[in-house]
């Protein structure tokens, strides 16, 4: 039964969400109408379509959209549907196109959108046919990128890209101001695969500080051991480097530090997170150096953060690298993509270590995102159960927060982050409601 705004109100409260959020069909529908709905949703990287004619192909609260880039140049996200007889119009996820034509009837379309032509057309004579008629155009959807991040909504009445993504947009700004060249390129192919579970499980995981010492102590210990046992302790492979921060204590985490934003977003991590201890490597410094002078490559490197969200879709890790994007599939299955950047300007060898972070730590034969996975399947089986019916996030609640631009700053371990995004969640489910009250 589909749950009255009433109903949304006591599912969330400050201090704790209701299991049903997870585990109920109708609440999921309702989540990609007034959630991935609404909000600006990541669709890709402009390096994916560099050129004319360039495409890929997802979906957008269950719609199936083209991201295509026109014979101008131009980006438009719009319907992957033909105006005809609304068919399904390109059935790949990603290529290059000159125009797109229906595998049904055969109707074509630049890759702005506009109807080109349909076979026959005298057949349709002496009818109201116009080819011209902007209904007969794919329908556009409302689009804006973040120096390269394209975003989309369906809502119009949403503020604009920039607005929403607040001043978590600096998470981004590093992230390209480490290239040398001040530029990211999409490279080293994507990881994708789906997680028996809630969507909101994998968000709810980016900025958890207090999971790692539990969930991947194993491998933490494994990798100390393998380190204390080395003949020089300074001597440790790159797969130490990456995994051994994951052995952090709660100190640590609390250290590092949370801050949340507007619509949901966060990021854990600052001066220093548990990417901030990588060795150098010195063809990358150099090119750094040569690029911004020593000073401003310093403060570039300063700013190491972990995760950072752009509630709903989009997670980012500016210090390595690579982006984690958000699919939801139905209430309990979520497709996870990772995608990794290339510094422009940077040596292969920054590449390298970005796809070893993202074998190591996201791909589903990791050491370290496999338990992750295991902790979101038991919470999908768990949370079915109606043992408990509630969710706590009383961590800190109330203590510790302090005023950052337009995000606040919390001590590591807080469940800030977990309340800001239930509460920009209710805030997007019960939207209606207040608009109508306003
Ligand atoms: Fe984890």
């Amino acid at each position: 039964m589909q749950p009255t705004m009433e109903d949304l109100k006591q599912l969330v409260q400050p201090n704790r969400t209701h299991r049903r959020i997870y585990t109920d069909p109708d609440i999921f529908d309702l989540e990609m109408e007034r959630i991935f709905g609404r909000a600006w949703i990541y669709m890709g990287h402009e390096s994916q379509i560099p050129n004319s004619g360039d495409f890929l192909t997802l979906n957008l609260a269950k719609k199936p959209v083209i991201v295509a880039r026109d014979g101008k140049g131009n980006i438009h996200v719009m319907h992957n549907q033909c105006t005809h007889r609304g068919a399904k119009l390109e059935g790949k996820a990603c290529g290059k196109a000159r125009i797109f034509r229906c595998c049904y009837h055969g109707w074509t379309f630049k890759t702005d959108g506009t109807l080109m032509g349909v076979p026959d057309k005298k057949g349709y004579d002496g009818t109201d046919f116009d080819i011209h008629d902007p209904a007969l155009s794919l329908k556009q959807i409302r689009c804006e990128s973040y120096r390269g991040f394209i975003f989309a909504t369906l809502d119009d009445t949403m503020v604009d890209l920039e607005a929403y993504l607040g001043d978590a947009k600096t998470s981004i700004d590093n992230m390209i101001d480490r290239s040398p060249d001040g530029e990211l390129e999409i490279a080293g192919g994507v990881l994708r695969y789906r997680h028996n579970c809630n969507w909101k499980f994998f968000v709810d995981n980016l900025n958890d500080t207090m999971h790692p010492m539990v969930t991947h102590k194993s491998v933490g210990d494994a990798c100390a051991a393998y380190i204390k046992d080395l003949p020089n302790p300074d001597d440790y492979s790159r797969e130490a480097d990456i995994i051994n921060p994951f052995g952090s204590s709660y100190e640590f985490f609390d250290e590092m530090g949370v801050s949340v934003g507007p619509y949901g977003h966060a990021f854990t991590g600052g001066q220093m997170s548990i990417h901030s201890e990588y060795r150098d490597i010195p063809d990358y410094m150099d090119a750094m150096h040569k690029a911004y002078g020593e000073k401003k490559t310093q403060q570039i490197l300063s700013i190491n953060r972990h995760n950072t969200i752009y509630y709903p879709s989009l997670t980012i890790k500016g210090a390595i690298q690579s982006i984690r994007i958000v699919r939801p599939i139905s209430v309990d299955e979520t497709e996870i993509e990772t995608l990794t950047f290339r510094l422009k300007g940077a040596p292969d060898e920054m590449l390298q270590r970005t796809l070893l972070y993202s074998r190591l730590i996201n791909s589903p034969s990791s050491m370290v995102g496999s338990d992750d996975l295991e902790a979101y399947v038991r919470l999908q089986e768990g949370l079915q159960s109606g043992g408990t019916d509630w969710v706590d996030m009383r961590r800190y609640l109330g203590r510790e927060q302090h005023p950052d631009g337009n995000m606040t700053r919390a001590i590591g371990t807080s469940d800030i982050s977990l309340r800001n995004q239930y509460a920009a969640w209710l805030d997007f489910m019960t939207h209606e409601d207040k608009k109508k009250a306003a």
